[in-house]
């Protein structure tokens, strides 16, 4: 969507950056600039700069800037029309819109407000007389009137078509009930309420949107929980229970559970951070929902396998969305819900001070598996702590976390601090391994078409495209590698290598173009597209490697008793007439 000029000008002059910026990150004044804490990358002095005068922001750490509308796309995860839109609302603009994104919003728009109307009906049949068997569950559950009045808890009576004959007298179509799955047709085609019998969890969206909902049997029939299905407005992998509340939370970290009740139980009980997933795992977009509003996530699943399976995938997901994680461990009650019934409040705050950091978390959780009383247990729970205390990156956590398994063993930590060692080179190997098996997949996939041109030893080959697209960047690399165009396996790149060598040592410019007559067409355009696909120059280091695979892989080929010099010459001088 195109926006005028005149509406983007009038956009930033309604909006000026440092109003803008300042609703994110706390701004001094510096002179004619505003200096603060860069909300893109962390740090602990100000880099983050704002110059109100030419109307943007820029920081000298991290290199982002730009002007008001790049700040919101960048902060609030849009894209550049939805932070246009953003900026407009900020300002109380109309924003000219083309018809196609206004009938899709203004439908979504209509969606969003069904499902509110469908939420206060809910919530009203809980309050009305038909709500008799949805208080009374709430109240076995022990949910005060105020959770249930700020979560907008309902009741979907025991009717086949309440809802729906309520929402259609509403003026809403039965089509717009289908999309947003309140209503669906059985087989015989007629049309009946998704929700009947149930106690209703509106999962309402950041912005206040009721989105779709959660219903709860009330006795133990099956499903348990039955959900909205995803619709245009309700995508569940985007989407967390109760984050419109923790949001506001000045707690400082969020409590992440498995289950509806578990997140409003802990609102109740004073944790006013928890949220829920929607009855689905935990994904990327998740994760970097939740950094949007906090650095610290403490994960609170079920104790039973499926719990324990879930929160070790949820672990590295949080990690990567620049998350801190730490795991409550939690005895004596399934679930938060029933352990704040069961021990309340105070007890679970202890849990949350206790909580342990993944890496320890993972330690422990191995460790509850053997019986250290046995040696033989010791050695093998020993054997895999080394092996799980080689995966943490930093040196200091190897030797801390060593030092516990050994401890919680009985052998000295040196010992450990061995084993420990020994597994964290074997996985640098592998790890070195499977990079090198990356490249060559890489090197196999780009090799030349014509038959002739095959490689015949990857890893050589692959060592040989990095090495020849780096002189071609660099050519003050080329004196300092040393090896002859014979001693590449690829005869094509070895004679390429060897004709650059004569370039540069002739004092002329080293460039493929300038060999252009030296090579067939299908040869020069391989070796263009080797040059287009290293396009970044690497470090000495791994020219260095790339150096010592080729003569290895030399070596190798002579020991191997094959002639390769000679093949290669063989080869050569077939090629011979192709070139000059
Ligand atoms: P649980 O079975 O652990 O239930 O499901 P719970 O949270 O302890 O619920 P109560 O205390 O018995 O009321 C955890 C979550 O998994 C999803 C729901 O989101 C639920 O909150 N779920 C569970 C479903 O979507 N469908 C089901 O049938 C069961
Ligand atoms: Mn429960």
């Amino acid at each position: 969507m195109a926006f005028s000029q005149a509406f983007l000008d009038e956009l930033n002059a309604r909006n000026p950056i440092e109003d803008v910026v300042g609703q994110y990150v706390a701004l001094t004044r510096r002179g004619s600039n505003l200096f603060g804490l860069c909300p893109f990358h962390s740090e602990k002095t100000p880099s983050f700069s704002v110059a109100p005068d030419k109307g943007i922001y820029y920081c000298f750490g991290c290199h982002k800037g730009g002007g008001p509308v790049s700040f919101i796309m960048e902060i609030e995860g849009l894209d550049y029309p939805d932070a246009v839109r953003f900026l407009a609302q900020r300002a109380g603009m109309e924003v000219p819109e083309d018809s196609e994104y206004r009938s899709a919003y203004k439908e979504q728009e209509r969606l969003r407000t069904l499902c509110k109307d469908a939420a206060r009906y809910f919530h009203q049949q809980l309050n009305g007389p038909a709500g008799q068997p949805g208080r009374d569950y709430l109240a076995r559950r022990g949910l005060s009137r105020t959770t249930v009045t700020r979560f907008g808890l309902g009741f979907a009576p025991d009717s086949w078509s309440s809802l729906l004959d309520t929402m259609t007298k509403m003026g809403y179509t039965k089509e717009e009930l289908l999309k947003v799955g309140l209503v669906q047709k059985n087989q015989k085609g007629s049309l009946h309420d998704r929700f009947h019998n149930r106690l209703m969890f509106p999962i309402i969206d950041v912005r206040g949107n009721v989105i779709g909902f959660g219903g709860r049997v009330m006795d133990d029939s099956k499903p348990k929980y039955l959900n909205s299905p995803e619709s245009v407005i309700f995508n569940k992998r985007k989407n967390l229970f109760a984050l419109n509340v923790a949001k506001k939370s000045k707690q400082g970290h969020i409590i992440l559970t498995e289950g509806y009740m578990d997140a409003i139980s802990l609102h109740q009980y004073g944790f006013d951070c928890a949220v829920a997933s929607l009855g689905t795992a935990l994904t990327e977009e998740h994760a970097q929902l939740l950094a949007k509003y906090t650095n610290q996530v403490i994960l609170t699943y079920d104790g039973d396998e499926a719990g324990q399976n879930a929160t070790s995938r949820a672990i590295p997901m949080l990690e990567k969305a620049g998350l801190q994680v730490k795991i409550l461990r939690m005895q004596g009650a399934k679930d938060p819900d029933e352990f704040l019934k069961k021990y309340g409040a105070d007890k679970f705050r202890v849990l949350l001070e206790r909580s342990e950091n993944q890496a320890e978390y993972r330690l422990l959780s191995l460790q509850s598996r053997y019986d250290l009383q046995q040696d033989e247990q010791r050695v093998a729970f020993l054997r895999e702590a080394a092996e799980l205390i080689a995966t943490f990156p930093a040196p200091v956590q190897r030797e801390v976390y060593g030092t516990r398994a050994a401890e919680a063993a009985g052998i000295t930590p040196d010992a450990m601090k061995l084993e420990v060692d020994r597994a964290y080179q074997r996985r640098k190997k592998q790890a070195q391994k499977r990079q090198e098996q990356a490249d060559l997949n890489v090197a196999a996939q780009r090799q030349p078409k014509d038959k002739d041109l095959r490689y015949t030893n990857l890893r050589s080959a692959s060592a040989e495209e990095q090495l020849l697209a780096q002189v071609l960047k660099e050519p003050s690399y080329l004196p300092d590698i040393g090896l002859l165009p014979q001693q590449f396996s690829s005869p094509l790149l070895g004679k390429a290598f060897g004709l650059l060598q004569q370039q540069q040592q002739a004092g002329r410019d080293v460039s493929l173009a300038a060999l252009e007559g030296e090579f067939t067409r299908e040869e020069m355009s391989h070796l263009t597209h080797v040059l287009r696909s290293h396009d970044l120059l690497v470090s000495e280091q791994v020219m260095q490697d790339c150096v010592n695979v080729v003569r290895s892989e030399y070596q190798r080929s002579l020991h191997s008793g094959e002639d390769a010099l000679r093949t290669w010459q063989d080869r050569f001088k077939d090629k011979q007439r192709y070139g000059g």
